[in-house]
Parts: structure tokens; C-alpha cells; sequence
């Protein structure tokens, strides 16, 4: 990065009661930030042949509960993974920094592929995210959520079949932020440069990899100049090297207007951080929530750890309620970053048409069968299409 861009990407004015300002410069939290983003290009791991392993952090509430119901529906499936478990809580690692225990860092540092339940965030703990934790841990650095129609799951929309990729390590979640003087208060956002391209292209990538046809960029560059603006640029260049797939670009405010009047004109959307975290819930609303939604978070080096995007559910938890749907089409979706594609259409088929029939469902999908019953149908329509 250019010298000059990158001390006014770091130095802020704040301006006090209309005459005094402050400039601010944060350089060691941003290094910091910048050289985790360094030496990264996106890659996937592609798995052929034979068993693979992939660590299993079943989770908190209905995330043991929800994890068997995967673990069986891929049995039944025949699918050729072996699961390595490991539970995740924050420990105090040297020097009092917070980190998730080495046993499930080693199994992911050596598995790469990982597929995750909820984890409850307890309030006042005085850790931080386990979900932020993981992300840092092993730079996931995109969040990928499909959101697709679901036949037989009635929502106002139909024909919904989009994907968000958002930019899940920086922007406003740096986590850089200060008191200035007593009553102000600063939020750094920071973009970089090689975290933009990054994403941009593996938005691209994605793009080009899974027939789709084009990649929309998310930006408030009118306001942000700065800082949206070399996201853009980076999406722009990025654009240049994928002719193959259309490319264009639009305020967050126009993309909320138009995605809620007519979702089917979006393919594709790639976005900083934050505008991803609200958009990608917008658009799971459309299908019908977060108990619906799969979600991927793919990291450097061919890391990636797939996971429900609902919370822990504690009022349901141990009673044989939950919809294990989420987990299950983001286990689906692994299969597919595995390149498991037979395995991963058997299973998501079973389930859709389990849907589709309405005979037994979930009571969150408007049944009342059991987190077991539905399991058990699943497992059964796949023994059908032997
Ligand atoms: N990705 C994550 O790990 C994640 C995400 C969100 C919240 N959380 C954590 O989960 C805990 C509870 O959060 P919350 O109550 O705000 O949200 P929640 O998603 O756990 O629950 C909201 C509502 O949705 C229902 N629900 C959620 N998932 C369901 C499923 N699979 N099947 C059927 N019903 C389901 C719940 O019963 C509840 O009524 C908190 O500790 C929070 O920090 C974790």
C-alpha cells in the first residue's frame, strides 16, 4: 500500500464542538490487523478420494442435538467422512490472551475442514465471540450464505436463490476503538487494500466456480470515499480478470430497497463486514430464517469451517425440538467445498423433498414431528433411492 494512502487511512480527525480536532493514529493496532491479511489467496482443498477427516465442534444448547442428526443423515448418506470432535470455550492462553483450546486448534490446523453448531456467547464473561475467536484464529476470511428458496417452505418470496459473501475480517470489526475525551468516542474502520482483493476475488471466483453469472459490489463509496472506495476499486479490478462474469455495483441502500421488492434480480453479492453481517440476515429472512440458511466461513490455506447461523436456542435445547436444517445444508455445503458433489445432492434431495412433503416437520417449519422424526425421514428417503 502506497505510503501516503495508508497514513490517511490511519489518521482520523475528530472535530470537538466545532473548532478544536484531534488527529488520531492508530499504528500498531492496524499492523497488526494488516499482517494477518498478508501472503493470503483464496484456495479451496479439494478431496477425491477416500475418508476424510473433519473436526465436528457440535456446540452449546441444541448444537449436540442437531449434530447427530448430521452425523446420522451422513451415515445413512454413505459419505466418506469421519468426524473428529472437540468442544470449543474460550481458555486463557500465555499472557492472558483468549484463545479456543489447543486440542480442537490442532485438529483444525490438521483436518482444515471443520463444521460447527451454535455457541453461546455468555454476557459478561469477559471473553470474547467464540464465533470472532474462531474467525481470527484461522483467518476465515469470507462468509458465504446461499440463500435459496426452499419448495414447500412458504415465505412472501419464491425464486429467492442468491449467495452473500461478505468480508468477515475487518471493517467496523477491527475492534479498534477508544475514547477520545470524556462523552467521544472513536470506531476505527478499517479497509485494507489486500483484504479487499481478496474477497473481490474470491466473490469472482466463487462466481465462476458455481455457474453463476454475476457479482454484485455493496459499497457506500459516495460517503466513504476513502475506505469504501478501495473496496470498490479492488471488486473493479478484480472485475478485469473475470470477464466471463458480469459485473456491477451498488449502494447498500438501493440493494436493501431492491432486494425486498425483488430478490430474483440478485445473484452474487460481495461486501465489507458489516454491511454483510445485516444483508445476509435480510436475505436468510427471505427464505425463511436462520433455521434454514446454511453458511461457510473459508479461511486462508484451505481452511474452512462450515456452521448453522442460528444461535443456541436454549429455550428448545435437550427436548428433541430442533430443526437441524441449517446444520445440515451447510454440512451439504461443505461436502461440496470437498468436492463430495454426489454425496452432497443425495443428502440436500432427502431433505428438500422431506420438506417439500410436509408430512414431518419441525414445529419453527409449521409441524410437529421431532428433531428425530424429521432425522429419521431424511435418513429413510435416502435408503429409497438406493
Ligand atoms: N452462530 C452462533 O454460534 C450463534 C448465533 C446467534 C446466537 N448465538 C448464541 O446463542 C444463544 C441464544 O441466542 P438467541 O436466543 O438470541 O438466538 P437463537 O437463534 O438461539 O434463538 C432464537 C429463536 O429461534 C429458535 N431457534 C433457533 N434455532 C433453531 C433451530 N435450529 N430449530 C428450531 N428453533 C430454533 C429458538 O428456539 C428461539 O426461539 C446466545 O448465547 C447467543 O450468543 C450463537
Amino acid at each position: 500500500m502506497a505510503g501516503k494512502a495508508w497514513r490517511s487511512a490511519v489518521c482520523t480527525r475528530i472535530v470537538l464542538g466545532g473548532k478544536k480536532s484531534i488527529f488520531v493514529l492508530f499504528f500498531s493496532q492496524l499492523s497488526r490487523v494488516v499482517g494477518a491479511a498478508k501472503n493470503e489467496t483464496p484456495q479451496s482443498r479439494t478431496f477425491i478420494r477416500g475418508i476424510q477427516t473433519v473436526t465436528l465442534i457440535p456446540g452449546d444448547g441444541i448444537g449436540p442435538e442437531i449434530s447427530n442428526a448430521v452425523m446420522k443423515i451422513f451415515e445413512a448418506a454413505k459419505a466418506p467422512i469421519r468426524w473428529e470432535e472437540r468442544n470449543v470455550t474460550a481458555i486463557r492462553g500465555p499472557g492472558g490472551k483468549w484463545m479456543i483450546p489447543p486440542d480442537a486448534k490442532e485438529s483444525m490446523d490438521k483436518n482444515k475442514i471443520g463444521l460447527k453448531g451454535p455457541l453461546k456467547t455468555p454476557i459478561a464473561a469477559g471473553h470474547p465471540s467464540m464465533n470472532l475467536l474462531l474467525r481470527k484464529t484461522f483467518d476465515l476470511y469470507a462468509n458465504v450464505r446461499p440463500c435459496v428458496s426452499i419448495e414447500g417452505y412458504q415465505t412472501p418470496y419464491t425464486d429467492v436463490n442468491l449467495v452473500t459473501i461478505r468480508e468477515n475480517t475487518e471493517g467496523e470489526y477491527s475492534g479498534i476503538e477508544h475514547v477520545i475525551v470524556d462523552g467521544v468516542v472513536q470506531s476505527i474502520k478499517l479497509i485494507t487494500e489486500q483484504a479487499s482483493k481478496r474477497i473481490a476475488e474470491y466473490a469472482f471466483e466463487y462466481a465462476r466456480n458455481n455457474q453463476r453469472a454475476s457479482v454484485t459490489a455493496v459499497h457506500k463509496a459516495n460517503i466513504m470515499r476513502m475506505s469504501d472506495g478501495l473496496f470498490l476499486r479492488k471488486c473493479r479490478e478484480a472485475a478485469e480478470k473475470y470477464k466471463d462474469v458480469k459485473f456491477t455495483e451498488m449502494y447498500l441502500d438501493t440493494v436493501c430497497l431492491n432486494m425486498v421488492q425483488d430478490p430474483t434480480q440478485f445473484d452474487v453479492l460481495v461486501m465489507p463486514n458489516l454491511y454483510g453481517d445485516i444483508l445476509s440476515d435480510l436475505c436468510a429472512g427471505l427464505i425463511g430464517g436462520l433455521g434454514v440458511t446454511p453458511s461457510g466461513n473459508i479461511g486462508a490455506n484451505g481452511v474452512a469451517i462450515f456452521e448453522s447461523v442460528h444461535g443456541t436456542a436454549p429455550d428448545i435445547a435437550g427436548k428433541d425440538l430442533a430443526n437441524p436444517t441449517a446444520l445440515l445444508l451447510s454440512a451439504v455445503m461443505m461436502l461440496r467445498h470437498m468436492g463430495l458433489h454426489g454425496h452432497a445432492k443425495k443428502i440436500e434431495t432427502a431433505c428438500f423433498d422431506t420438506i417439500r412433503d410436509r408430512k414431518v416437520l419441525t414445529k419453527d417449519l409449521g409441524g410437529n414431528s421431532k428433531c428425530s422424526e424429521f432425522t429419521e425421514a431424511i435418513c429413510q428417503r435416502m435408503k429409497d433411492m438406493d
